[in-house]
């Protein structure tokens, strides 16, 4: 109810600017009284997935909290765990506004930001000053100037720049908004970046006497071979996570909508089946030796089932958040 009173208000104003406003009212009131605006209790349904306890399996999906502002906020509001980034090695501005656009007959937004973020040395002073103790994922990218033979290095520097503050990591080469970043989910490319950042696990886990996993994001662009060869890479180099999916370069739903036309990846109802479907194929291929994390347009709690039931062992809400609030996390949490 109240979200709703709110979330027509925000409707009226450029999104970007919305989002701006929010992240600012939410960095300012996350460990405050403030905070009673949205804080909620949610039940307990703990799930042990990389070894990590989750005190329940719906977390905050990437591309939100670009910086780490606002995981108090978040934590307040029940997520079972808050993933932060993508943080890239050195600040940049992403791509040229307007980025964001919404599409609300089709529940979905097109973005196109292009990691915008204040670089991964301000991402961990925010993760340190962050009072939540739980489960917090880092999310970790490639600066755009970077060419795409170098990827690896930034991957690498953000990875010994965060291991010591993150529960689990995240390696994101599915952005579509980041020229070139997408071709490292093939071949050669996905095996040699997968090896290396094994290797830098391995030798930061005796630095700091403690494993944290790394979870690969993929998108939903992919067809059954491409998910295939990437699942044995996946389980060749001992990863121990993947979260699917990002966005969609499909306009499946959108054609003919207002900004349906935008450049960018589409998020929310419109790639819900595209991400069941990878969830489904990588669950198959997988064969139950690393879990899954689903996102993807889930915005109930049957939405969450239905990927729990394709094969994911915790789910990630982005737009449909945007469009019900934090009422969305209790429901689902209540509904599995
Ligand atoms: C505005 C916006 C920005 C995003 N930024 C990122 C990002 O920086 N890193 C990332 O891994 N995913 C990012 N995503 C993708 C989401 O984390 C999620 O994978 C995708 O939107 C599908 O889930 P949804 O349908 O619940 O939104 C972004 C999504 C949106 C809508």
């Amino acid at each position: 109810m109240f979200y709703s009173a709110i979330r027509k208000v925000f409707f009226h104003f450029d999104p970007e600017k919305i989002h701006e406003v929010t992240i600012k009212g939410l960095k300012s009131t996350g460990s405050s009284p403030l905070n009673f605006m949205y804080k909620q209790s949610v039940k307990d349904k703990p799930v042990n997935v990389m070894g990590i306890k989750f005190p329940n399996p719906v977390g905050l999906a990437a591309g939100l909290d670009k910086n780490g502002e606002c995981i108090d906020a978040f934590a307040a509001m029940g997520f079972g765990f808050v993933e932060v980034g993508t943080v890239t090695p050195k600040p940049q501005p992403g791509n040229d506004k307007p980025r964001i656009f919404r599409i609300p007959q089709a529940n979905a937004v097109i973005n196109r930001m292009g990691f915008n973020n204040k670089g991964v040395d301000y991402l961990v002073d925010q993760v340190r000053a962050a009072k939540f103790k739980g489960v917090i994922g880092i999310n970790i990218g490639k600066n755009k100037t970077t060419p795409e033979e170098n990827a690896k290095d930034d991957y690498i520097h953000c990875m010994r720049k965060v291991y010591d503050f993150a529960t689990y990591i995240t390696v994101n080469i599915s952005s579509p908004n980041t020229p070139g970043l997408r071709s490292l989910q093939y071949g050669e490319a996905l095996d040699e970046l997968l090896a290396a950042l094994k290797a830098e696990q391995k030798l930061l886990s005796k630095e700091y006497d403690k494993y944290v996993p790394i979870a690969v994001k993929i998108a939903p662009d992919l067809n059954e071979d491409e998910v295939n060869s990437i699942a044995a890479s996946l389980i060749t180099n001992e990863i121990d996570g993947v979260i699917a999916t990002n966005t969609t370069l499909s306009r499946d739903g959108v054609e003919g909508l207002e900004h349906g036309n935008e450049q960018g990846g589409l998020s929310g109802a419109p790639v819900k089946d595209k991400s069941t479907t990878v969830i489904k194929l990588l669950a198959k291929a997988l064969d139950n030796k690393l879990p899954i994390i689903g996102v993807g347009g889930i915005s109930s709690s049957d939405d969450a089932n239905e990927k729990l039931a394709a094969g994911a062992s915790l789910v990630q809400v982005y737009t449909g958040f945007i469009y019900q609030g934090p009422e969305l996390v209790k429901d689902i949490v209540k509904g599995l």
